[in-house]
């Protein structure tokens, strides 16, 4: 399609609502990191719209580190393989880190990473997301910081793909079956 919007069924989560979300989201973990070193690490590549948002709602001096891990290929479901494609640039010994991602889905590529983090000697890890989906409730993941619990359905934009594509639309919809089909 020549325009993102003909390949839309609804939109779920609003710009303004992720805005309002993130504004409140950034408030808890000022709150929460106040005085401590708090490095955010984002999961390449969904994570970079709600990284550079909630970062810049933030007043802490965060700082930013950011890794690549694989777990989807091109398909739509996960296959439970996960392999660090770019690791962080920081050693996290006693840091303070708050994994930042745009979906939990089945919470494999989640629950692989915060134990891969926590083998690295951090002061504590704890996880930022902007949405989890229900099947992530199977998995033994206790996460903190929740955007949007939404229903189990096909969902693009702010950072989630279909093949690479929809990541650059500003607010959360579902793609209309005939795309994927
Ligand atoms: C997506 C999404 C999460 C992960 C969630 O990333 O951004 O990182 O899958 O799925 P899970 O909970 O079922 O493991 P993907 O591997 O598609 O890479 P991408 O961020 O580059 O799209
Ligand atoms: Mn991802
Ligand atoms: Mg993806």
């Amino acid at each position: 399609a020549k325009d993102m919007g003909d390949d839309l069924e609804k939109v779920l989560v609003t710009e303004e609502q992720i805005k309002a979300r993130l504004r409140e989201l950034a408030a808890e973990i000022d709150a929460d990191y106040a005085g401590k070193d708090l490095l955010l690490v984002g999961v390449l590549k969904g994570a970079v719209m709600v990284m550079a948002d909630l970062a810049r709602e933030l007043h802490h001096p965060a700082e930013m580190d950011w890794m690549a891990v694989s777990s989807y290929g091109a398909g739509t479901t996960s296959s439970g393989v996960v392999r660090i494609l770019k690791d962080l640039d920081a050693d996290l010994k006693d840091r303070h880190v708050l994994i930042v991602e745009d979906v939990i889905d089945s919470g494999l590529t989640l629950s692989w990473l915060a134990g891969n983090l926590r083998s690295r000697g951090p002061a504590s890890v704890e996880v930022c997301t902007m949405v989890r989906k229900p099947l992530a409730f199977e998995v033994d993941l206790d996460v903190k910081y929740i955007g949007f619990d939404l229903p189990n359905e096909f969902i693009v934009g702010y950072g989630l793909d279909y093949a690479e594509k929809y990541r650059n639309l500003p607010f959360i919809g579902t793609l209309a079956p005939h795309v994927y089909r």
